[in-house]
């Protein structure tokens, strides 16, 4: 496995990948990896796929106040999991290769950016849609991977995908949670051990909401009253969303229907965490 912070290095390596007549797929991710990359990882190379995984601590997506300091950062343990994993290729570029020194071009998907994780975190799915551009432009992949963990930057990135007319297929791969049905995240390294054990409401919220939904309940605002009444329950979660969207748009349904993203989003202590579940 080698380990590159080049463009021309990736980029080098992809299309020899491709002219040897095999595939590329690229898993992009901030590192401090866990269970749910590796599944992407698996996803890829169930496919077929050849596979570079980028590490890259995006600054832009990050709001003034939010924890790009602090965001955990350790390439070495990470390189390690990806070596065992097959990977091919880590790309781990400086922040100025991602960003010279005056970038002043951004992706922006106009109305999905402003929805669900976009309105509290403004400029955050700019960042997003931005550095998967860059990262594809890059890789070139075949193939780009992403967890359904972050639902909402999936709607953003199809639609950007689609947009741009970019010759990648996204594949969305399934949350993948603790054993006591926490959804994996590298900022659950945050949690002391008592909001560790607050932080399951959100995966209860979610699974309260998809059973109503299951048990026949159609009206989105009862299945949204099933899972806020969870993700309350316990004191400790500081609720920022809890929304039924249709998942192509991110727009609020009325009407719960199969497909739709059912979504919760709170701050235990100073860490914010998301997670949700399609319905049906
Ligand atoms: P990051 O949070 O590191 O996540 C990288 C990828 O792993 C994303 O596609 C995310 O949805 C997926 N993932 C995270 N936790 C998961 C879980 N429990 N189960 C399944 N997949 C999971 O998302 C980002 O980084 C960034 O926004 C990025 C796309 C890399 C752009 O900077």
């Amino acid at each position: 496995m080698q380990v590159t912070g080049s463009v021309a290095e990736l980029r080098a390596w992809s299309r020899a990948v491709r002219q040897a007549g095999g595939t590329v797929g690229l898993v992009p991710t901030m590192g401090a990896l866990h269970a749910g990359h590796l599944s992407l990882v698996k996803a890829a190379q169930e496919r077929g796929d050849r596979v570079a995984v980028s590490i890259f601590v995006n600054p832009t997506q990050f709001g003034p106040q939010e924890d790009f300091a602090q965001y955990p950062r350790m390439l070495e343990a990470d390189c390690r999991l990806l070596e065992a994993a097959g990977v091919e290729r880590v790309f781990a570029p400086e922040p100025g290769v991602i960003y010279p020194d005056g970038a002043a071009t951004f992706v922006e998907v106009e109305g999905l950016s402003g929805r669900l994780d976009g309105a509290s975190r403004p400029g955050h799915f700019r960042g997003v849609a931005t550095v998967v551009t860059k990262l594809l432009v890059a890789a070139e992949p075949d193939r780009a991977y992403f967890g359904q963990k972050d639902a909402a930057q999936v709607a953003v990135l199809r639609r950007m995908s689609r947009d741009l007319l970019l010759a990648v297929e996204l594949v969305v791969c399934p949350i993948v949670r603790e054993a006591d049905g926490l959804a994996m995240s590298s900022r659950n390294r945050y949690l002391s051990v008592d909001e560790r054990r607050e932080a399951l409401a959100l995966s209860r919220a979610v699974a309260a909401g998809e059973a109503a939904f299951a048990a026949g309940e159609r009206s989105a605002a009862a299945v949204c009253a099933a899972a806020r009444r969870e993700l309350e329950a316990g004191g400790q979660v500081r609720v920022d969303y809890v929304q039924l969207v249709n998942w192509a748009t991110l727009e609020p349904v009325e009407t719960a229907a199969a497909g739709d993203l059912l979504a919760v989003a709170g701050w235990v202590g100073t860490t914010r965490l998301i997670d949700n579940g399609i319905l049906g």
